[in-house]
């Protein structure tokens, strides 16, 4: 093997999935298993600085969960609310930096003003930025940005017109995306940004996942040899 290692990686991408099934395991109802990932979600944003990842994505809602049952859809968006909450407390001391990718329609008014201001008040921190990918389909945002195009009158669309017009334009693509609890796809997430991400399955749970889980994840892309299409 090449004994060349990859930098860690600066923006890594995560598909936070196994909530149900940890709460079924342990007996317990799907909103119990949605807490344990939340907190799971504070364990991982305290490991990344430290691992030298400057970005990470959170695949917190897709455009496709408003199907499940109001119940559960009312637990996710309470738990973002508290979520919110507390990181309006303590993202300075943290240096932690918000984004949201994704539409606004039809997230409520009050989540979204909390949001707002928590974006508002982080934009000038310097530590981590936190990309909640909320409400979020990428054909959507593929879609949006060509339209965004058309809309200033571009009568044929590059590469660069497409990122630049994303919802997160700023965000460099992910060098690696982690999916969790053993399912192997995209699930319409980051469509154009990972066309080069090295891709990281693991069995683990969401509510399970922990800094040794993304040490493993960011040693694996380490020692992956990327090619970019070249030899
Ligand atoms: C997948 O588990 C997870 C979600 C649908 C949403 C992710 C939400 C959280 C981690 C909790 C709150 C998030 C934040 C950012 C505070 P699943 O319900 O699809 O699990 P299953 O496939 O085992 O049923």
């Amino acid at each position: 093997m090449s004994e060349t290692k990859n930098l860690p990686p600066a923006h890594v991408a995560i598909i936070m999935d196994g909530n149900g099934r940890w709460a079924k395991a342990h007996h317990l109802p799907r909103s119990a298993g949605h807490r344990e990932g939340a907190k799971a979600v504070r364990r991982v944003i305290e490991a990344t600085p430290s691992l030298g990842i400057k970005y990470v994505t959170l695949y917190a809602f897709s455009t496709e969960n408003w199907t499940r049952p109001q119940e559960e859809i009312d637990t996710l968006m309470d738990l973002l609310d508290k979520t919110i909450d507390e990181y309006q407390k303590s993202a300075d001391k943290q240096n932690l930096r918000l984004w949201v990718s994704g539409a606004r329609e039809p997230l409520p008014a009050h989540l979204l003003n909390k949001i707002d201001e928590l974006v508002a008040d982080t934009a000038k921190n310097t530590g981590l930025t936190v990309n909640l990918a909320l409400n979020y389909g990428a054909r959507q945002e593929i879609l949006h940005a060509v339209n965004a195009c058309l809309a200033e009158g571009k009568k044929s669309i590059t590469q660069q017109d497409i990122s630049a017009h994303l919802y997160q334009p700023n965000l460099p693509d992910p060098e690696l995306l982690i999916r969790t609890s053993g399912e192997e796809r995209l699930s319409n997430f980051l469509l154009w940004q990972a066309a080069y991400s090295e891709f990281y399955f693991t069995p683990v749970l969401w509510p399970d996942f922990d800094e040794k889980e993304l040490k493993k994840a960011v040693l694996a892309y380490q020692h992956r040899a990327r090619r970019f299409g070249g030899i």
